[in-house]
């Protein structure tokens, strides 16, 4: 890794805890306080209404945080800002800039990159993680202990703003008129009421409205509406959806928060790649480039903060498709020991983690993998939790009968043996 990757890593953990004052987490609910007002008229006051105008709604920040955050150069915010002002604006856009009391990154940091760092490959990875390319002897609490935010991966998460990709935060356009106002202007009110308190509720508000603006079909002008392929506009979607997302981080950012905002929030991250995805699988092939690493960079963004929230299936395949079977495997144990109980039932969530674990393993993990996760579904069944329905204790032996089927290749006739046992000690008690 180089050395200024490295600094920046260190500034961008510095200075998502440097605003907790202490060693306990920051309360989330907290908004920072403001920059004193520039005095009316003046060169700053001028620069900051321009900014609020021109450049704000874009950059899903309203006041300019990103552009004074993430360092950049007074040249780079002139030569960008008189795409959209002349040039004796833009010089006061950067004075304005320069007043901000933010913390400063570099602009090219990777956002949320986990640990800071990058590690060399897929099988780096479990090294650096378990001192050994294997899936060790884990108790469900010490897999719980291993912290997904802070874990380093194989692979870059976006950077905030990228000029030659699609691979950033900032989206490339404004949400549109029609989606803020959409049912009695519920996403603008709340975007209104966040600016006048921005609180992590108040955020939460323009998640939800957003969202729902985004996908509800009584929405003429709602691009997401996955359903009525007719309707959907993919590109549209996923710039609406990086803004959302794009205002998420910054709040954060703002409050050196480095944990869940709300599921909805991080939901909202993982369905960027998910509109990725949808657009890849469309009848006619849409214009988002890069899918694959949007989807992975994406979900995994939304994965690490809430990891018992989605299915297996999609990041883990995604993962496993690009030679990182290792990072699917942990993705899907450490899935399958952060859902609540009876979570997902009806998608058998973690059974599903069981079969997907099984199937991605390297072959010398397999029986590590598949006894852990059948030990971890025996706690839970010894535990009192069952599938609820008849269909789901069905699906459940489905998945389990698919894990032993997967293994059975990658593993030895001693080990399979094992498995079946264990298998059966399970479903014995579903
Ligand atoms: C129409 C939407 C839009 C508006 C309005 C807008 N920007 Fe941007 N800006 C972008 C996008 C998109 C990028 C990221 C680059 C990319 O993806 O092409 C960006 C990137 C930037 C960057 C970072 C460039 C880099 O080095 O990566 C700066 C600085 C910037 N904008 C400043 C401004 C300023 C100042 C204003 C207001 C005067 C402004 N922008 C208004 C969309 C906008």
């Amino acid at each position: 890794m180089k050395q200024g990757a490295f600094a920046a890593a260190v500034l961008l953990v510095a200075a998502l805890h440097g605003c907790s004052g202490g060693d306990g987490p920051l309360d989330p609910a907290q908004p920072p306080a403001p920059p004193p007002p520039p005095p009316p008229g003046s060169d700053l006051a001028l620069g900051q209404a321009a900014v609020e105008r021109e450049c704000g709604i874009c950059h899903a920040s309203r006041d300019g945080f990103d552009l004074a955050y993430f360092s950049y150069a007074d040249t780079t915010i002139v030569r960008r800002a008189v795409k959209h002002v002349d040039t004796a604006t833009a010089l006061r856009i950067v004075a304005y800039i320069r007043s901000l009391n933010t913390a400063h990154v570099p602009a090219k940091v990777k956002l949320f990159q986990p640990g800071g760092t990058v590690v060399a490959s897929d099988a780096q990875f479990a090294i650096d993680l378990f001192g050994s390319d294997t899936w060790p002897v884990l108790s469900t609490a010490q897999l719980r202990a291993i912290d997904p935010r802070v874990t380093p991966i194989a692979f870059s998460l976006p950077p905030w703003s990228d000029e030659q990709s699609n691979l950033d935060w900032l989206p490339d356009s404004a949400p549109p008129a029609a989606i803020l106002s959409y049912n009695g202007s519920r996403a603008g009110a709340a975007l209104t009421a966040y600016h006048t308190n921005p609180t992590t509720a108040n955020l939460g508000a323009v998640v939800s409205a957003m969202r729902d603006a985004e996908r509800a079909g009584a929405n003429p002008a709602a691009p997401c509406l996955f359903n009525t392929p007719s309707r959907v506009n993919y590109v549209a979607c996923f710039e609406l959806r990086r803004w959302t997302a794009a205002l998420i981080a910054q709040h954060m950012l703002r409050g050196g928060i480095n944990q869940s905002v709300g599921g909805e929030a991080h939901e909202q991250w993982w369905d960027v790649g998910n509109t990725a995805r949808m657009a890849q699988q469309a009848s006619t092939p849409s214009a988002i480039v890069n899918p694959a690493v949007n989807q992975i960079d994406w979900m995994y963004l939304g994965w690490m903060f809430e990891p018992g929230l989605h299915e297996s299936f999609y990041l883990e395949n995604l993962l496993a498709g690009r030679g990182l079977r290792r990072h699917a495997v942990f993705v899907a144990l450490r899935g399958q020991v952060s859902r609540p109980p009876n979570s997902w039932d009806e998608h058998q969530a973690i059974y599903d983690d069981l079969r997907m674990a099984v199937r991605h393993a390297p072959n010398s993990w397999t029986a590590s993998v598949a006894t852990f996760a059948l030990n971890h579904l025996l706690e839970r069944l010894n535990g009192g939790e069952r599938p609820l329905t008849t269909a789901n204790r069905t699906r459940a032996i489905t998945q389990i009968d698919g894990a032993i089927t997967e293994a059975t290749p990658k593993v030895s006739a001693a080990q399979l043996q094992a498995l079946v046992n264990l298998a059966a000690q399970v479903k014995a008690k579903l």
